[in-house]
């Protein structure tokens, strides 16, 4: 049985007093024993949301981390900088990062090494955008990206890793893919992990939908069988929204 994970990527929203607030709201809702719930702020609020978490649950993540492990990278925050200030996972290879800052495969799967050595759970997030799936590339594009991301990964680190499906069409357009849509492209990436590495990493991999998740759509996606959990934008920016999805993905795993 996969444990489900409810991730809010807060982007580069929110400023110190409002990410607080939002932690300590976060933090003083109901947290489910059966769900993971993941907060992931700016960089430099890092350390200061870190603090809020202490004792409780709810974990932290960085939304993206560079493959050295120090050195003359300037801007770059390395993944043993992230662990110290309490970072147990990390969101590589999201699409903003992949269209806005023009990462590529290749550097997506140095992170995705650098991640694991450090021991911080890598979100490896995937997707197409609208004329890739409108002229029928999803599966094409989704799978090339994996394969690219995950490149010399042994089957044992692969299924130490998170996969977030998002489709660029659908993040904060309001635009939700369908559950059968979403359930679709996740039954075609958990079969390409049992084909490209074995049944037992295809089996413990959760992979996560993302794309204007919301309180009233949560539980439908959350209920097909392959989607493991939720990585959502805008509705984490609010502890009401996010504490109705986290509570969205409970009723699911005890149905
Ligand atoms: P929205 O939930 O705002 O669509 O964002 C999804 C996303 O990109 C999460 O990483």
């Amino acid at each position: 049985m996969r444990r489900p994970i409810i991730a809010g990527n807060w982007k580069m929203n929110l400023d110190r007093s409002d990410s607080i607030e939002l932690a300590r709201g976060v933090v003083q809702g109901t947290h489910p024993a059966g769900v993971e719930i993941v907060m992931c702020p700016t960089f430099v609020y890092l350390d200061a949301v870190s603090g809020i978490l202490e004792g409780s649950p709810v974990k932290l993540g960085g939304q993206d981390g560079y493959q050295e492990p120090n050195g003359a990278f300037t801007g770059a925050i390395s993944m043993a900088m992230l662990a110290d200030l309490g970072c147990e996972y990390v969101i590589l290879g999201h699409s903003e990062r992949r269209h806005c800052m023009g990462e590529t495969n290749d550097l997506v799967n140095g992170k995705m090494k650098a991640a694991l050595a450090t021991g911080i759970t890598p979100i490896l997030c995937v997707g197409e955008l609208l004329e890739e799936r409108e002229s029928g590339q999803t599966q094409a594009v989704v799978e090339s990206q994996m394969d690219g991301s995950l490149a010399d990964l042994s089957a044992e680190q692969v299924a130490q890793t998170v996969i977030a499906y998002e489709p660029v069409w659908a993040i904060g357009t309001g635009k939700t893919a369908t559950p059968e849509q979403a359930q679709e492209v996740h039954a075609d990436l958990r079969k390409l992990l049992a084909k490209r590495y074995n049944a037992q990493s295809s089996d413990t991999v959760r992979i996560l939908y993302g794309g204007s998740v919301k309180p009233s759509n949560a539980a439908e996606l959350l209920s097909q069988p392959d989607i493991d959990g939720a990585l959502v934008g805008g509705a984490s920016l609010q502890a009401e929204s996010f504490l109705q999805i986290i509570a969205a993905s409970t009723a699911e795993a005890a149905n």
